[in-house]
């Protein structure tokens, strides 16, 4: 918590360090008077700059146009009001957060800074000693590891690639491009926790981050995801059209309901498995503060999804519905390969028949979610202990006491 004490010390106090005395590196300075005439003087008027780019500095302020930013904007200079905001092709002014409209979007940009954490946090020690122990893991589970950590190191970056180079700019509303920003920083730390990872075990980070490239099964992955980046990422793509509108909901049903939403549960079962029988624990803590957040993306995209859809319900066309159904199934399809490749035997009490049938459970849901018809009948789910996990909120201290000092880290009491 900070302290606002600690800002009215006088400067001569001895909580200001003591004044460094600078080095003369150059026979000119070294010529110069004494070093105190370098500081300025408490009582020295202040000197104004002269010279061209004073000048221009000047005339351009004194003929800035205070209109200019408003011509985009079709509201002029009326006020902003909470019907005049929309999820996308919304002309209203984008700058103004409030009135909110979407309270659950700024609730959701609240939860995420409020669980806020850093890879650094977690302790590795015992995952490093496991790792270079020749009989600390099976063959098995060092494929799933590597598999996991060449999956995501890059997967991350997809996702906030797409999300600030993509999506940002359809999506017209202040309190959900405030969840988005938010949602970015976390997508760069979970890259930067897989790169921790890849660092504190000592792997061949060049093996790990080409994964995505080199091996099949998380290329397949890789190219599926990036596959629907590339029309939005198009500068000259705009919403507005029919078949733009539905071009922006493949892209957040390509990311949020696929890629965060299915391409992410394999590797997230297996890897938690693991910490669960107190394998490679770090890992699993890293990975467990990851699904905490990434269950947080999927539930925001869908909200934004189904919000399209309400605002514009001729996008959601029998047609355009199948063709979600295939994507759903495509992804799933994907994701089933994976488990495949990664898991060629049963290890760590699963195994790849239980992955799809877990997988499929997923899919169902993500279709429900989206209010489409399950597409796998009866499938169950062979690992309840997950959902416990996503379920658990930190506030029931499930994570460490540290994390949950940023809750209140945040705030300023006034009392
Ligand atoms: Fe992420
Ligand atoms: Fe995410």
């Amino acid at each position: 918590m900070l302290n606002w004490d600690e800002y009215n010390v006088e400067e001569n106090e001895s909580a200001m360090p003591p004044p460094v005395a600078q080095e003369v590196i150059t026979p000119e300075v070294e010529a110069a008077p004494a070093p105190q005439a370098a500081a300025p003087a408490a009582e020295a008027p202040a000197v104004k700059p002269t010279g061209s780019a004073a000048a221009k500095a000047e005339a351009a302020i004194a003929n800035l146009d205070v209109s200019a930013g408003l011509e985009e904007l079709e509201m002029g200079a009326a006020r902003l009001t909470v019907d005049d905001k929309a999820m996308i092709n919304c002309r209203a002014d984008l700058n103004q957060l409030v009135p909110f409209k979407y309270d659950w979007a700024w609730q959701k940009y609240l939860d995420g800074c409020a669980n806020h954490w850093m890879p650094q946090e977690v302790n590795m020690t015992a995952d490093v000693a496991l790792w270079k122990d020749p009989n600390g893991l099976s063959d098995d589970e060092r494929r799933i590891v590597m598999r996991s950590l060449g999956y995501f190191s890059t997967a991350d970056s997809l996702v906030a690639n797409n999300l600030v180079l993509a999506m940002y700019r359809h999506i017209t509303n202040p309190e959900c491009r405030q969840y988005l920003l938010r949602q970015a920083f976390e997508e760069a730390i979970h890259t930067h926790a897989y790169q921790y990872c890849v660092e504190s075990l000592a792997m061949d980070e060049g093996e790990v981050f080409n994964m995505y490239r080199e091996l099949p099964s998380i290329a397949k992955k890789a190219a599926w995801s990036l596959k629907h980046t590339h029309a939005l990422s198009d500068p000259n793509f705009k919403t507005g059209t029919h078949e733009a509108d539905q071009e922006l909901l493949r892209n957040l049903i390509g990311f949020y309901g696929v890629t965060e939403g299915i391409f992410f549960y394999c590797g997230f079962t297996q890897i938690l498995s693991m910490g669960r029988r107190n394998k490679m624990t770090g890992v699993a803590e890293q990975f467990q503060y990851i699904l905490r957040d990434e269950s947080m993306h999927l539930n925001f995209g869908i909200d934004v999804i189904n919000q399209i859809k309400l605002e514009n319900p001729q996008l959601w066309s029998e047609t355009f519905q199948q063709e979600i159904i295939q994507m759903i199934l495509e992804g799933t399809q994907l994701e089933i390969e994976y488990a495949r490749d990664s898991m060629p035997r049963g290890v760590l009490g699963m195994n790849a028949a239980m992955m799809e049938e877990y997988l499929q459970f997923i899919a169902n849901r993500r279709l429900t979610q989206l209010g489409l018809p399950e597409q796998y009948i009866g499938a169950q789910n062979p690992f309840p202990w997950m959902s416990e996990i996503m379920d658990l909120r930190k506030e029931k201290n499930f994570f460490e006491t540290r994390v949950i000092e940023y809750q209140t880290g945040g705030a300023l009491t006034w009392d």
